[in-house]
């Protein structure tokens, strides 16, 4: 009884001292003598409620003690705070936008008057909008910053529970530098095919994983009433960086022991950070403490003796013992007698030798075979069974497709080296070759383990083998013994029509006759697919990432993984839609019909960013494709196509002759199918312009800067409703497949 007391107490007091010990850190976090929680959030200074608890007037919390429990909020404004840390983030809440299409009204919220800002590293924030036919836009507040997204479904059934990808649901990450944001909802179709079970459309701005879609909120008004998280960046300072802030040593925020760091997303700010090896509020005087690593590093460094010291601690052996004292290292023992270790060791290596020898030449044989087999096994399983039979059904048509070999293409690319990377896509990585005899290659690798993507390589390889035309990348052959399949094409050196849009580095302007040329070249490739060949491909990919141009700037359309052969006047209905969001033919979207009018759309596309240049940077993002094609009509219907078109190449080309392209891209991005024109009479009309042009190549009057001032007004000035956004993007990820369940 006496012994169990006694451990009980024992077990108290260590608690106790647990307990205190944490208490110490909690009430280090904020101002010695300020209040440090408001209801459930922690106030670290430099936050701060009451006299003299905060920094500065941007870090006052006002604490609501209305309310139970108690509720934090930001400065003066309405913003709620969740969670304040002090890696200078901060957790607020936000609500969703609603629209609702029949009667129970519309909320556009917004968030303003933070004092801080959305973190340019928007990995941690995404804007999700939800609905069937719904466009939706967020605005920063202060700075000229749009993005947007667009999410329709036909049915509910459609919709993938946990899937942002444009059916139901779209999500997009947020420009940068926004301090606040105004979020407006929008429709795409007019409302004219909404379902009676989404009756309203949602958009909010929140922390990535605050929110996982479920198609059960397109059905109902549940999300009107929920708050979401948002992540914000605190920086201490305003036009102050680190080095003008030390000289200020009274207002110097960042206390002994810590470091000052500028911050990236605001300049002439900066945040302060515990010296590595010590913890706490580095705001705060004596804030930043030495970690005893001995005692809380787990599982323990050292072997035997630990030394802990500011900043760092060691490990040593005790007198008598030998190693480093490291437990990762060689730790600490008793020392060996030399010379029983050496007749040891040399007693038994020669025996030793003579097995190693032998189970090395087995193991060679062994794994001679063990390849051989392997690439049996990778040939089948990359479709060379399928390809064979596809070959083989058509039997002389073109020429052979060569089969490399593994090891050939392996030394082309010096082992798949990175710098040899061309370029990166939905279907893997394009890596630049030197075959032996010095021709170069282009050579494309699916993404390893990723074996949907097997049906798409053996699709090209059985496309491309049956054409022949100046304006397609000619396949030269194919490798199927390797983990992964592989593709070799001809070397086409200028890089793609994206490049020279977008200023890649190294890509060269392109004047507006090389424009008219290249599109009339690429209308004339899509032409000879959708009529010549003896089955119609429909490229299904038609974007300018994949129109490569050789070293005489002549077009050559590439990238066919997603085409399809299709029998002559006969639709097909197809139950995977595939292609790139922002080219994709809406109506094709909708009913899974697949005619040539696709490319046509997806091309219509490719003539207005022809014709915008630099300016359709603001749309950069796939979604934002959607938005210029619906924001150049409408320029186009009022008469002010000059607002948007290349300011470098209004000087250079003829007006007419802009509009008459501009007028035919309009053409191409119709709603309906059937009323867009083919691609023959798209050829056939660019060719007539390009004979008429007379401009001389490479002339351009217009000043770089006078084009980047035109520019930069562009990208900040429409307001209709539309988006722009002028932040880099993975193109990868705007790659979309999905699948249409019982296709209409
Ligand atoms: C703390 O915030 C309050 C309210 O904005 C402000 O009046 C006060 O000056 C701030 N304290 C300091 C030290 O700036
Ligand atoms: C961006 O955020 C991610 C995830 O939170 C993080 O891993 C990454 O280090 C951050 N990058 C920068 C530059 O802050
Ligand atoms: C949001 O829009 C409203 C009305 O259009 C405007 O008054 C307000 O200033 C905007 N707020 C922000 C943060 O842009
Ligand atoms: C949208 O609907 C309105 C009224 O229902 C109609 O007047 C308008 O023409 C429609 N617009 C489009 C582009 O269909
Ligand atoms: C969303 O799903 C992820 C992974 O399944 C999970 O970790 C997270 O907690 C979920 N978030 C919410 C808000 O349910
Ligand atoms: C999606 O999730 C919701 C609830 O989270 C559930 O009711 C619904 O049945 C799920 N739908 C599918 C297609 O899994
Ligand atoms: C800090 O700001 C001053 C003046 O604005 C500038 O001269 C200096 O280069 C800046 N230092 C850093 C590290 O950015
Ligand atoms: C460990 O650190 C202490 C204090 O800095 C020093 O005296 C000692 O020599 C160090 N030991 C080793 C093995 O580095
Ligand atoms: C052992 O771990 C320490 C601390 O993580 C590290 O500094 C040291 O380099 C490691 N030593 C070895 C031999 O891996
Ligand atoms: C110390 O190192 C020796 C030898 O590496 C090892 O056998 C022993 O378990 C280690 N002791 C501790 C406490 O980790």
């Amino acid at each position: 009884m006496g012994i169990s007391l006694a451990v009980v107490l024992v077990k108290l007091t260590l608690l106790t001292a647990l307990l205190e010990a944490t208490a110490r850190i909690a009430a280090a976090q904020s101002k010695p003598g300020c209040q440090s929680q408001c209801g459930d959030v922690s106030i670290p200074y430099p936050f701060g409620t009451g006299n003299d608890c905060n920094i500065s007037e941007n870090f006052f919390i006002r604490c609501n003690t209305a309310s139970v429990p108690n509720k934090a909020f930001l400065t003066t404004s309405e913003i709620e705070v969740v969670h304040i840390s002090l890696d200078g983030q901060l957790s607020v809440l936000s609500s969703a936008s609603y629209d609702c299409y029949s009667s129970s009204g519309r909320n556009s919220y917004s968030i303003s008057g933070s004092p801080f800002q959305i973190p340019v590293n928007n990995t941690r924030n995404k804007f999700t909008a939800i609905g069937c036919d719904t466009l939706a836009v967020v605005r920063g507040a202060s700075e000229e910053y749009a993005t947007g997204c667009l999410s329709l479904c036909m049915e509910l059934a459609d919709v993938i529970n946990g899937s942002c990808s444009g059916i139901g649901c779209c999500q997009t990450a947020i420009p940068k530098g926004v301090r606040g944001y105004n979020i407006t909802l929008g429709s795409y179709l007019n409302h004219s095919n909404v379902l009676a079970d989404n009756p309203c459309s949602y958009a909010f701005v929140a922390e990535h994983t605050a929110y996982n879609f479920s198609n059960s909120d397109l059905g109902g008004y549940d999300l009107q009433k929920k708050q979401f998280p948002v992540i914000l960046d605190w920086t201490i300072g305003s036009n102050t960086n680190c080095s003008e802030a030390k000289e200020d040593k009274n207002n110097f925020a960042c206390k002994e022991n810590s470091n000052c760091v500028d911050s990236e997303i605001s300049s002439g700010s900066y945040t302060c950070k515990c010296f590595e090896g010590f913890e706490g509020n580095p705001y705060l005087s004596n804030g930043c403490q030495d970690i005893d690593e001995c005692q809380t590093l787990e599982p323990k460094p050292c072997n035997m003796t630990c030394h802990n010291f500011p900043g760092s601690y060691n490990c040593s052996c005790p007198e008598g013992f030998q190693g480093d004292g490291w437990n990762n290292g060689t730790g600490c023992s008793r020392p060996i007698n030399k010379r029983s270790l050496t007749n040891i060791v040399l007693g038994s290596s020669i025996g030793f030798s003579a097995m190693l020898l032998g189970i090395t030449l087995l193991y060679l044989i062994l794994k001679q075979r063990q390849i051989a087999k392997l690439k049996e096994k990778y040939f089948q399983q990359n479709g060379g069974n399928l390809l064979q039979e596809k070959l083989s059904q058509r039997e002389g048509c073109g020429e052979k497709v060569k089969v490399f070999a593994a090891e050939e293409l392996k030394k082309a690319t010096n082992n798949y080296h990175e710098s040899r990377i061309l370029g990166q896509g939905g279907q893997g990585t394009v890596f630049k070759g030197i075959l032996p005899d010095n021709r170069m290659v282009a050579i494309k690798k699916s993404r390893i383990g990723d074996h949907s993507q097997v049906e798409p390589f053996i699709n090209e390889i059985s496309v491309l083998y049956q054409i022949n035309h100046r304006n397609v990348v000619k396949l030269l052959g194919c490798c199927l013994e390797t983990p992964v399949p592989l593709l070799v094409y001809e070397y086409v050196t200028n890089g793609s029509l994206f490049d020279h849009m977008h200023n890649v580095a190294g890509a060269s302007f392109l004047p507006w006759e090389a424009r008219l040329r290249i599109a009339t070249e690429t209308a004339e490739a899509l032409s000879y697919l959708h009529s010549a060949a003896s089955i119609p491909i429909i490229h299904r990919d038609i974007k300018l990432a994949n129109i490569l141009l050789d070293e005489h700037y002549t077009a050559k359309v590439s990238d066919f993984g997603a085409s399809r052969l299709i029998p002559s006047d006969q639709a097909q209905v197809t139950t995977i839609i595939q292609g790139t969001f922002g080219y994709l033919d809406p109506e094709y979207m909708h009913t899974g019909q697949l005619t040539e009018k696709s490319d046509v759309y997806s091309f219509g596309v490719v003539l207005m960013e022809l014709l915008t240049g630099q300016k359709a940077v603001c749309f950069e993002r796939s979604e934002d494709k959607k938005v210029l094609a619906m924001y150049f009509v409408s320029l186009m219907k009022e008469d002010r196509l000059l607002e948007i078109v290349d300011p470098r190449v209004l000087n250079d080309g003829n007006l007419e002759h802009l509009k008459e392209v501009a007028a035919l891209a309009w053409k191409c991005v119709r709603m309906k199918g059937e009323e867009r024109p083919s691609m023959k009479e798209v050829a056939h009309e660019l060719a007539g312009l390009q004979a008429m042009e007379k401009h001389p190549w490479g002339k351009s009057n217009l000043h770089a800067e006078e084009a980047e001032y035109l520019l930069g007004k562009l990208c900040n000035s429409y307001d209709n409703g539309v988006s722009s956004s002028s932040v880099g993007y993975d193109s990868i990820n705007n790659q979309v497949t999905f699948e249409l369940e019982g296709a209409r």
